[in-house]
């Protein structure tokens, strides 16, 4: 050890630098170092059964927590429940001085909210103090003017209700104020509960809830483990469940609220590629790799866990890496000086371990630095693994532990291939000194947040939150505050005017000349639409359609699995393509499919009058071409914002594409209700696979002949008719499929959440609602766009 201040200049040792705990522990000792749930504004005592809280630096218990059980989650439902008129009423205003009110006081216990936070989860000090805290009261000031703002910003808009809340440990107090706030500020009230690993500070957080004075039963904080979350998830009387963790307990909980409207929001895990190209600054890159795999000991969801390296500066960038990492200190959190902190839990802890011993096993090179290491406690080396193969598994899962994967690529093309190579999507790293590559890239990676020359970077005002399998929804800026929103119009609760199942009979076979031969104007053979293409269903079979007297007017082709197999792919195909259509270009053709709509208007009006009557048909027809326009309109005006965070950097909000969309169309208004939802869909860039109605389908034949003669590339429209509950499994089910709409009766709306789960596609449905089709503020608009699109965050630096 360095004993003079010369010494200590050129050995830059540090000594210890610890964080006073004595006013956090001061806390716990008031509390007894016991805590029950903080339900309807008042603390239960715990009784029953509980579970220990420890700090994972040095094993000690921390404080002995009550557990929920199904009683205490029904009785907080009730208190939010009960509390929710009363809180809907207060103006926003009022409601905006109670977050203001929260975001003042987080900042006057800044100190101890930390200490506690850092005493519990293990992270560092410095990035508790510095990081989480300022990002705590940000959330909370930010959404305090969502509140002032809401009937300005959202009108139309009510609050979702009572609302299901359920965080990890990685970022306890951070998580809380991500759910809570802008839950609030939208007029809903909440059920929260924190992980078992980190129930403390969300429970200082219920304390400061109460020392502002807001109104009981409005916040409910209750504690467990996944049995008390599955029981938040499953009561009846919550209409929102918002969800971050793991994708598998994403999985379960999709499946859980599949048949039931509740509302859902799932923010899951990733493994972000951290990309850095040969020109790049490749200090600032080993830089943002600190802060990108090493911040809170890699345990982020969006860590750049990833590092994808061109070969050219592979070697190079390696040393560099490793000169870094043998400079990280490992210590206790409380710590000021020290960079990684404790892992959370013994679990997670050999979770990390066994990954690592997987990835050697899989021939990865495990490289780790001496670096000085606490005698007891949960604390990891920060590991490098290099000669990875994209298909190991330390390539694929998430490790969640401070610790790097890297691979080399050689062109822009193939970092592309690479960072997409996984089923998860929620951030991304570019680094080049060429702002056109990064950009490029950027726009090609299938991430919700990409970072150009930065990493780890949130703020409240911009949205956060993945694509794929990293899950639904966004968290932060306007996007985030419609999760917690509804159309006042989607708030009824009439029954969809689904008509039962058309009794497809045996099928006979599919006899073109009969079917050629029906009169009413069914003048051809009605094939399915795939590809751009009129094709033969693969069953060979077509089944009867009746006009509304239950006259026989037609065939329709039966598609099958098969078909919607290939229809997937057609879209599939077109669909990158078609996104990079320019919005202009996507115009042009609605335009264009509007004209050739009302040059065939006749023969449509007389088709579609069998079955809804002569004056409706000629009412769809006429909205249908003015819907048609509508999204020719919107397809160049439906844009994204740029967002001013507080660093030297704009964040570009980009509106785009989800990719291949299934859409189950209703059977009341079979034409306008089909374009209202196909059109928003083809308008932002998606390639369509679409289930018309099913009694209708023959009406079909005339609308793909408008979509051939109108420009429409091959494959961003397919259609498959036959019947919906069948030909919707398969496309709910399909890993294909990005987004599955569903616009039918409450049936199909379970069918499609259950089938989603597979790849946790974006699931819309009417929740078996009807919709007045003809009624443009609820048929029409940015609601039906918002759908048909994902918000990219891509964060630009500007400066030197
Ligand atoms: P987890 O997903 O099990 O826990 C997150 C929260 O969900 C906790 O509050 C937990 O009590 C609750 N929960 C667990 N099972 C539930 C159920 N059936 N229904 C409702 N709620 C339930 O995550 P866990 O087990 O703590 O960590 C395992 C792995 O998950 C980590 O190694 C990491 O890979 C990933 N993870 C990802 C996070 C992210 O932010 N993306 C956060 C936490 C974990």
């Amino acid at each position: 050890m360095a004993s003079s201040i010369v010494e200590k200049f050129y050995s830059m040792e540090y000594g210890p630098a610890p964080e006073d705990a004595s006013e956090v522990n001061k806390w716990l000792d008031a509390h007894k170092r016991s805590f029950g749930h903080y339900i309807d504004g008042a603390w239960t005592q715990v009784s029953g059964s509980s579970f220990e809280t420890r700090n994972p630096a040095t094993g000690e218990v921390l404080a002995k927590i009550a557990t929920a059980d199904a009683s205490d989650v029904d009785r907080a439902v009730k208190a939010a429940r009960a509390a929710l008129p009363g809180w809907q009423a207060l103006t926003g205003h009022q409601r905006a001085r109670y977050l203001y009110a929260f975001a003042r006081q987080v900042q006057k216990h800044a100190r101890r909210l930390a200490v506690l936070e850092t005493l519990d989860n293990g992270k560092s000090i410095r990035e508790s103090r510095d990081i989480d805290i300022p990002l705590v009261a940000r959330h909370f000031y930010h959404h305090a003017g969502w509140a002032q703002l809401l009937d300005e910003e959202f009108p139309g808009y009510t609050s979702v209700g009572v609302v299901g809340q359920i965080i990890p440990w990685n970022f306890p107090l951070l998580m809380f104020a991500w759910k809570v706030a802008p839950a609030l500020a939208a007029g809903n009230t909440v059920v929260i509960k924190p992980a078992e690993f980190t129930p403390l500070s969300a429970l200082a957080l219920a304390e400061i809830a109460h020392e502002i004075g807001l109104p009981k039963g409005v916040l409910n904080v209750i504690n467990g483990d996944g049995k008390t979350g599955a029981a938040i998830v499953e009561h009846a009387d919550i209409d929102k469940i918002a969800f971050t963790g793991s994708t598998e307990v994403g999985r379960i909980i999709r499946k859980a609220t599949a048949k039931t409207s509740k509302k859902l929001s799932l923010e899951l895990g990733g493994k972000s590629p951290f990309i850095v190209f040969d020109d790049a600054d490749l200090d600032s890159a080993v830089e943002g790799l600190v802060d990108g795999i090493w911040f809170n000991q890699g345990q982020v969801c969006c860590a750049g866990s990833r590092l994808l390296v061109q070969e050219r500066v592979a070697e190079k960038l390696y040393d560099k890496i490793r000169a870094r990492m043998e400079t990280l200190r490992v210590g206790s959190p409380l710590d000021k000086a020290i960079d990684i902190g404790a892992i959370v839990d013994q679990v997670q802890y050999d979770r990390i371990k066994g990954l690592v011993e997987t990835g050697v096993k899989e021939g990865a090179t495990c490289w780790q630095p001496e670096v000085t290491m606490p005698e007891k406690g949960l604390f990891f080396k920060p590991t490098l693994l290099t000669n990875v193969h994209p298909s190991s598994t330390v390539a694929q899962e998430e490790i969640f532990g401070p610790v790097l994967v890297s691979m080399t690529f050689r062109t822009p093309a193939e970092a592309v291939e690479l960072a997409n190579n996984t089923t998860y999507g929620l951030a991304a790293c570019i680094w080049s000194e060429n702002i056109n590559v990064a950009l490029d890239v950027a726009a090609q990676v299938k991430a919700g947040v990409v970072w150009v020359n930065a990493t780890n970077l949130f703020d409240a005002a911009c949205g956060f939150g993945g694509y794929r399998e990293s899950g639904y929804g966004r968290e932060g800026g306007k996007e985030g505050m419609y999760e917690y929103l509804v159309p006042v119009h989607a708030e009824r609760k009439t029954a969809a005017k689904t008509l039962p199942e058309p009794v497809i009979d045996q099928p006979e076979g599919f006899d073109e000349e009969r079917s050629a031969a029906v009169e009413f104007g069914i003048d051809r053979t009605v094939k399915l639409y795939i590809g751009g293409k009129q094709a033969r269903p693969d069953s060979g079979y077509s089944y009867p359609v009746y006009d509304r007297d239950g006259q026989l007017v037609g065939e329709a082709p039966l598609g099958n699995r098969k078909d919607i197999r290939n229809a997937v792919e057609a879209a599939r195909n077109i669909s990158a393509k078609w996104a990079k259509t320019t919005a202009h270009g996507r115009a042009q053709i609605l335009y264009y499919i509007a004209e050739n709509m009302v040059q065939r208007r006749a023969e449509i009006v007389a088709k579609l009058a069998a079955f809804v009557g002569p004056e409706q048909a000629a009412i769809e027809l006429d909205y249908g071409v003015e819907r048609t326009f509508a999204y020719a309109a919107w397809a160049d005006k439906f844009e994204g914002s740029v967002h001013n965070p507080p660093m030297r950097m704009v964040t570009l909000a980009m509106k785009e594409a989800i990719g291949t969309v299934g859409i189950l169309c209703p059977d009341d208004a079979p034409l306008l209700g089909f374009l209202s939802l196909v059109l928003p869909a083809i308008a932002m860039g998606n390639a369509v696979v679409a289930v018309p109605s099913e009694r209708c389908a023959t009406l079909m034949s005339d609308l793909y002949q408008v979509f051939d003669t109108s420009d429409l590339p091959g494959g961003v429209v397919n259609i498959v008719a036959g019947k919906a509950s069948e030909l919707g499994k398969t496309l709910a089910e399909h890993d294909d499929i990005d987004a599955i709409w569903s616009f039918r009766d409450e049936a199909a709306s379970a069918m499609v959440k259950l089938g989603s789960i597979g790849n946790l596609k974006q699931v819309w449905t009417n929740e078996g609602r009807s919709i007045d089709w003809f009624d443009t503020t609820k048929a029409e608009g940015r609601y039906f766009l918002r759908h048909a699109t994902q918000i990219k965050n891509i964060w630009v630096p500007y400066g030197e």
